[in-house]
Order: C-alpha cells, then structure tokens, then sequence
C-alpha cells in the first residue's frame, strides 16, 4: 500500500471501537492507517474500553481518545469530530451496535457520531456466528446495505467462543486496505460534486449469479445402505463463501454434509446425484457462472429397494448404472454459463485433468491429488485454461477458493468484452 498522504490532502477518518473481543485488532488497524499517513481520532464505546484500553488506542494515533459524550467542554464532540472526519470506520461493530446503527439510536458518543456524520461509513461486523446468523441480525445488515453502509467483511473461521463459523473480523490489514481504497473511491466519486456519499464497491464478482454444487452424493441401496465418497465439502463451501466475498449472488446445491451452513446465500439440500441433478436444470437457466465442485457418485443402483436388504451368506450382486454428468449437461447447454470444473486424480494429474477439460470443454478446471486433499484443511490447485497451467501452492481451502475465483472472474469478463 502507498501512503495516501502521498496522492492528496491528508485524510482523517474516526475509528470507532466497540465491545468485542476483535477489538484488540482495531489497534492494529489504527497503526496501519496511520502509517498510511491518515489522521486517526478514535471514539471508543464504553464497553469497548473492557477490551483494550484509550491509552493503547491513544498511544498509536496520537490523540486522546473520545469515549464519553459529554467530556468535551462544550458536549459537542460528535458534532465536530464527523464535521473534520472524511470516513467513519467502526471496527470491529458488535451485533448490538450494528443494531442500533440500523434503527438510527443515539444514545452514546459513537452512535450519536454515526447519526450526525456527512461522510461515509465502513463496518465491520465481528461476532459468535448464532448472532452474526440471528434473523435480526441479518435484517439489520441488510437495512445497513440498503442505507449505503459499506460492510467489511465478516468471514468465516475459528472465534474466539473456540467455534468456527461466520462472524469473525476482518484481519487488520484487509481492514486497512478496504479503508484506504474507499478513501481513494470517494475522492474520485466526489470529484466536481459536493455529495459524500460512499461508492457501493464493485467487487470482482458483483453481481455475478453463481450457481455451485459442493459436497458428495448418496446413491441409496436400500432403505438403510449407500453408494458415496469421502468428499467432505469443504472445498465446495470454500468456493461458496469465496465467491460471496467477491460479490457474487449464490446458489449452493450441497450433497450430504456435517458442515455448518454458510450465510448470505441460497442453499439447496439434495442427497443423490439425480436430485443434484434437478436442483442445477432449475437454477441453471438464471446462471452466469457454473462451478462444479461436487464428487458426484458416479454410479448408482437402478432401483433402490426401499426395505432393508436381508443379509444371508450368499453373494449378492448389486447391478449399477450410470450417473448424470451434470457438469457436462450443462457445459453443453446451447446458452451456458462459464463452466468450471474440478477434478480430484490419483495419478497422472496433468494429462488426465487436462482430457478431462477438453472433454467437456470447460474454459477452466481446477485439480488436484485425491490422496491429499479429502478431508484435508489444506490443498494445492492445478488451474488449467486455454492459457496452460497454473499452480496455486499449498494453502487452506479458502484460501485457494479465493484465488481460484479471481482467476476465473477474470477470465469470465474477458469471454464477455469479446
Ligand atoms: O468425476 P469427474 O472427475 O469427471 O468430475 C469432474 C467434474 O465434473 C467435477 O467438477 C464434478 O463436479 C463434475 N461432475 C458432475 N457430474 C458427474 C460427475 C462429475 O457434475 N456425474
């Protein structure tokens, strides 16, 4: 990152801190904007200050920090700091406080801040993922959206409840990089206007309708036995909550998984590959991205018995048939959206994976060694396109979702400015 300082006039921003315990990495946030060269004013809530205390947070930005609404000699302290202030920030914005951004409450020095400002606000929710997922909680995200409040974040990890879900904070430097390029956007959006309005970010994939299938499928043989895999879905969803990040509208056609379910998309629940099947020929058809992720059961019985199979000792032959090839279904489509496809190889990795692209002509196939990446947190990527190869090293799931998207994001704008 370039110091702002060095592009325009030195930018002021109020970074407003309240109660959780991500509120130990706002003073990490605070030391990276200042090191931008940004003015930083922190405004504390007072449950905040049971986190991390105004001498840590005053000792990194250089000013006293604002906790009360009346400690200033005049008690107009919100007036002046969101007159002087070109963004707001509130990092990290608990369930409660976001609530109360929503309904307009001011009954604190931040909230009343946050009423009066004329210039944006950036937020970054942080909080258990019950609350982050709380039906009230998502109505006031969403009024939030619809007030243009620009949300940073959250993601998904582990909390500090030691659960692992969506909730979690934005890292600082993500924090820091989102703050500087909303700066940088408002100076340009406002260039020759008086409003102040934040841009809504246009991210990679804003707007962009993706339509993923995650996880195995379970190809019943009776009423109690099954054909599946070993595939845990892990990828699937990481692929999902990418592509989320980046601003896509999702729809997740999940097989069988012990995952918890992700938040800000559509889910679809099937079980055999033939409901996979029915869930992708509805949504396809209002696609613009298809990315294939499940370890679709490659057989299944014909006619599954619907009681339990007796054992006895004699040999029982089980005849199967044939699957669907639904990534290949769609890929076929007169009108298809932007195909990718994945492909888990115990061998041969390159040459296998890259008949398989030509076979169902997939502009993008994503693969990698069976062996190492079922169940595995970590895995390691080979995309292949009409360009060659591309290795993405070893990193955790999401991470390598989040580079395979990009990847494809761009390629998919390149296919349609052609
Ligand atoms: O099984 P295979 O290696 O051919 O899988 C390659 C790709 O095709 C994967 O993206 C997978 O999700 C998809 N596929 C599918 N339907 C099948 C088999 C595979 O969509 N029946």
């Amino acid at each position: 990152m370039r110091g702002i300082m060095e592009q325009a006039q030195q930018k002021r921003i109020v970074l407003g801190i309240t109660g959780g315990i991500a509120a130990y990495k706002a003073a990490e946030l605070a030391r990276l904007l200042v090191k931008q060269g940004i003015d930083v004013q922190v405004v504390m809530t007072e449950a905040a200050t049971h986190f991390i205390t105004a001498a840590t947070m005053q000792a990194l930005t250089g000013h006293p920090v604002l906790i009360d609404q009346w400690q200033d000699d005049k008690g107009m302290a919100h007036i002046q700091s969101s007159r002087l202030a070109d963004a707001i920030v509130i990092a990290p914005a608990t369930a409660d406080f976001i609530a109360k951004l929503a309904h307009g409450l001011a009954d604190d020095l931040l909230s009343t801040l946050c009423l009066a400002r004329d210039c944006p606000l950036l937020v970054a929710p942080a909080m258990n993922k019950q609350m982050w997922a709380n039906a009230a909680t998502q109505r006031n995200v969403q009024q939030l959206n619809a007030d243009g409040v620009l949300l940073l974040g959250p993601v998904s990890g582990v909390q500090a409840c030691g659960e692992e879900g969506m909730g979690r904070m934005l890292e600082a430097e993500e924090l820091a990089r989102d703050v500087v390029g909303a700066l940088q956007n408002s100076d340009a959006l406002n260039e020759g206007s008086s409003s102040l309005t934040l841009p809504r970010r246009e991210r990679e994939l804003s707007g962009v309708k993706i339509l993923i299938t995650a996880g195995p499928t379970y190809e019943a043989i009776d009423a109690v036995r099954g054909i599946t895999n070993r595939s845990s879905g892990k990828m699937g969803y990481a692929v999902a909550q990418a592509a989320r990040e980046l601003g896509a509208h999702v729809t997740l056609v999940s097989g069988p998984t012990a995952l918890p379910r992700p938040q800000g998309m559509q889910i679809i629940d099937v079980t055999s590959a033939a409901e996979m099947f029915e869930a992708v020929k509805r949504c396809v058809t209002d696609t613009d991205m298809f990315i294939a992720v499940a370890a679709v059961a490659d057989y299944r019985v014909e006619q599954a018995s619907e009681q339990k199979i007796k054992k006895s000792d004699a040999k029982l032959t089980l005849e199967l048939v044939p699957n669907p090839d639904i990534l290949a279904y769609v890929a076929a489509l007169p009108d298809a959206p932007f195909c990718v496809g994945f492909a888990a190889e115990s061998e041969n990795l390159h040459a296998y994976a890259e008949q398989k692209r030509r076979a169902k002509r997939l502009p993008l196939l994503a693969a990698n060694l069976a062996q190492r990446a079922i169940g595995a947190e970590d895995n390691e990527l080979v995309l292949f396109d009409d360009a060659g190869e591309h290795h993405l090293p070893q990193a955790d799931k999401l991470t390598l979702a989040r580079a395979l998207l990009l990847h494809a994001a761009t390629l998919y704008k390149k296919g349609r400015s052609q």
